[in-house]
C-alpha cells in the first residue's frame, strides 16, 4: 500500500466469522464416523444455529450448476453434489434469526430480473439478512447444462457481470421508500409511480422490467464477490460489499487488502468500503501438538489413498489408477499440455509437464509417496490455521490488529460439528482479546457487517452498452 493509500485506511480491530458450507470437494470429510449427511436439511440446520450461537455474521452457500466429473466421469470420489442455495437458504431463515444467508449464484448462467427477484425475495422474507456472492463461472462444461456451451468469451466474463449487477442493482433501487402504504385506510396499496422500470438492453441479453418487491429492511442484499484476476478484483473494487478472498496468509493478506484498497480509491470509493473475508479452515484443539495430531487425522480423511491418484490425474491428463498411493509420483509423462482439471474444483490451468518434473524432483527429494505429496499441496493447505485455541486467537488478533482482513469465511471439514469447536472455545478466546463481537448490533446483515445503507442512485436505466 502507498503511504497516501495507508493513511485513507482505517483498520477496524475486529475481525467476524462467516461459515461457508462448500458441499463438495475433498476439504469435507464424508467418511468419519462422526460425519453426518451433506445434504439433509438436519445438517444445515445444526451448522447454521451453531454459527449463530457463535455470532457468525454469514452462512454462505456455495454453487456448482452442474455434477463434477474426473477424466470424463462423475467425480465420486469427493462430496459432488448439493442442495440448490436459494431454497435451502430459505429454510435456514425460518430457524435463524440474526445470521446473514448468502448464496452464491454466477451471473453466467443466471437472467439478472429472475435472479434479483429470488435474492429480494430472500431478502424480504429473512427480515433484511440475504446476500448474493457474485461469481462468473463461464465453463463450457458447466453451459452444456443449459444448451449454452461456452457461450460467453472468457475475456467478456465480467463485463456481462458488470451489466448484470447494474441491471439487478437498478430492480433492487427501483422502489422508493414508502411506495407501499403503511396505513388501512390509504387509497391504494401501492403508489404505482414510485417504482420506476428498469431498462437494459446489451449484447447478452434485453431487460425491460417493472420489479415486483419493495424493498428490503437491509435495502437490497449485500454484494459479496469471489474471482481472483485483476479483472475480478477491479470489479469486486467496483461492486461489491465483501470480497470472499483466496488470500488468508498473513503476509498474502496484507498485500491483496493493499490492492483492493487501490483499487477501491481509484473507482471512486472510500480505502474501507470494501471489506475482505479469506477463505479458511481451522484444526484446532487444547494443545498445539494435539492439533498437529489432529491436522494429520483429518489430511489422511480429506485425501484418501484413490483421492490422492485423482489429484495427480488432473495434472497428468491420463488414468494412474495402477500407481500405488503410498509408493513414488509416476516416472511416466503427463499426456497433455495444459493440466485437465477435475471440472467443478475450482482449479487453474498450468503448463503439465514442467510440473510434473518439478514435482517428481520435489517428492524425491523430500522422500515423499503420492498421498503424502497430494496432502503437502492441496488447496487448503495455505488456508488452514492450526493449534491451541489460544495460539490461534493470538495470530487473528493480530489480522485485526492491521486489518489485515475483516474476517474469515470458515470451511468446516466435519458437518455438522465442524464449528463447535469454535464456537465453544476460539470465540470465547477472541472475545477475551476485545476483537470479535459480543453480541448481534443490529438484525440485518448490512447493520452486522457495519456497511453504509446505499442512497437510492438516479441511474440511466436505458444502459446501452454492447455488454
Ligand atoms: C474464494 C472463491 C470461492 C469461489 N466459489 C465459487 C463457487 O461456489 N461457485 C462457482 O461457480 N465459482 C466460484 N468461484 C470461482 C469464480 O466464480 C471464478 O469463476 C473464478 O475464480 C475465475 O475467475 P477469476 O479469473 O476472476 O479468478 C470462487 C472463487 C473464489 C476465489
Amino acid at each position: 500500500m502507498t503511504q497516501h493509500n495507508r493513511a485513507k485506511f482505517r483498520p477496524s480491530g475486529k475481525i467476524q466469522f462467516g461459515i461457508f458450507f462448500q458441499g463438495v470437494n475433498s476439504g469435507t470429510i464424508w467418511k468419519a464416523p462422526e460425519s453426518g449427511s451433506q445434504t439433509d436439511f438436519e445438517s444445515f440446520r445444526r451448522i447454521a444455529q451453531t454459527a449463530e450461537r457463535g455470532l457468525f455474521a454469514a452462512f454462505f452457500l456455495g454453487e456448482g450448476l452442474r455434477l463434477r466429473e474426473h477424466l470424463g466421469r462423475p467425480h465420486a470420489l469427493d462430496v459432488a453434489g448439493r442442495p440448490d442455495a436459494q431454497t435451502m437458504l430459505a429454510a435456514l431463515a425460518s430457524v435463524t434469526s440474526n445470521i446473514g444467508l448468502v448464496a452464491t449464484q454466477n451471473t453466467t448462467y443466471n437472467d439478472p430480473a429472475d435472479l434479483a427477484h429470488r435474492l429480494a425475495s430472500l431478502d424480504v422474507l429473512s427480515g433484511g439478512r440475504a446476500a448474493w456472492n457474485v461469481v462468473t463461472t463461464d465453463n463450457a462444461w458447466t453451459g452444456a447444462n443449459f444448451r449454452r456451451g461456452g457461450y460467453l468469451d472468457h475475456a467478456d466474463r465480467y463485463l456481462h457481470a458488470e451489466a448484470f449487477v447494474e441491471t439487478a442493482k437498478g430492480i433492487w433501487d427501483s422502489w422508493e421508500d414508502g411506495a407501499v402504504s403503511s396505513s388501512v385506510s390509504a387509497d391504494s396499496w401501492a403508489v404505482p409511480s414510485h417504482a420506476r422500470s428498469v431498462h437494459h438492453s446489451g449484447q447478452h441479453y434485453s431487460v425491460d422490467v417493472t420489479p415486483r418487491l419493495p424493498r428490503s429492511a437491509q435495502y437490497r442484499p449485500v454484494l459479496f464477490q469471489a474471482g481472483d484476476s485483476p479483472e475480478g478484483r477491479d470489479f469486486a473494487a467496483r461492486q461489491a460489499d465483501v470480497i470472499f478472498s483466496a488470500h488468508p496468509k498473513f503476509d498474502d493478506a496484507v498485500e491483496f487488502r493493499a490492492d483492493i484498497v487501490s483499487r477501491s480509491l481509484a473507482a471512486g470509493r472510500a480505502a474501507n468500503d470494501v471489506q475482505i473475508m479469506p477463505a479458511s479452515e481451522f484444526i484446532l484443539a487444547a494443545s498445539d501438538e494435539e492439533a498437529r495430531e489432529k491436522k494429520e487425522w483429518v489430511r489422511s480423511l480429506q485425501i484418501g489413498p484413490q483421492q490422492a491418484v485423482a489429484y495427480l490425474e488432473q495434472f497428468w491428463g491420463r488414468e494412474l489408477s495402477a500407481y500405488d498411493p503410498d509408493g513414488p509420483l509416476p516416472e511416466i509423462d503427463p499426456v497433455v499440455e495444459e493440466t485437465c482439471e477435475t471440472r467443478g474444483s475450482g482449479f487453474h490451468g498450468a503448463k503439465a509437464r514442467q510440473l510434473a518434473e518439478q514435482w517428481r524432483a520435489e517428492a524425491k527429494e523430500k522422500g515423499l509417496s503420492i498421498r503424502q505429496f497430494v496432502s503437502s499441496r492441496t488447496a487448503r493447505v495455505d488456508s488452514t490455521f492450526t493449534g491451541s485455541y489460544a495460539a490461534v486467537a493470538d495470530t487473528l488478533a493480530e489480522y485485526a490488529r492491521v486489518g489485515a482482513v475483516d474476517g474469515f469465511n470458515i470451511s468446516p471439514w466435519l458437518i455438522p460439528t465442524g464449528l463447535d469447536d469454535i464456537v465453544n472455545h476460539l470465540v470465547p478466546e477472541l472475545q477475551e482479546r476485545g476483537v470479535y463481537p459480543t453480541e448481534y448490533v443490529g438484525s440485518t446483515l448490512r447493520e452486522n457487517l457495519g456497511l453504509a445503507t446505499p442512497v437510492r442512485a438516479e441511474r440511466n436505466f436505458r444502459l446501452t452498452r454492447s455488454h
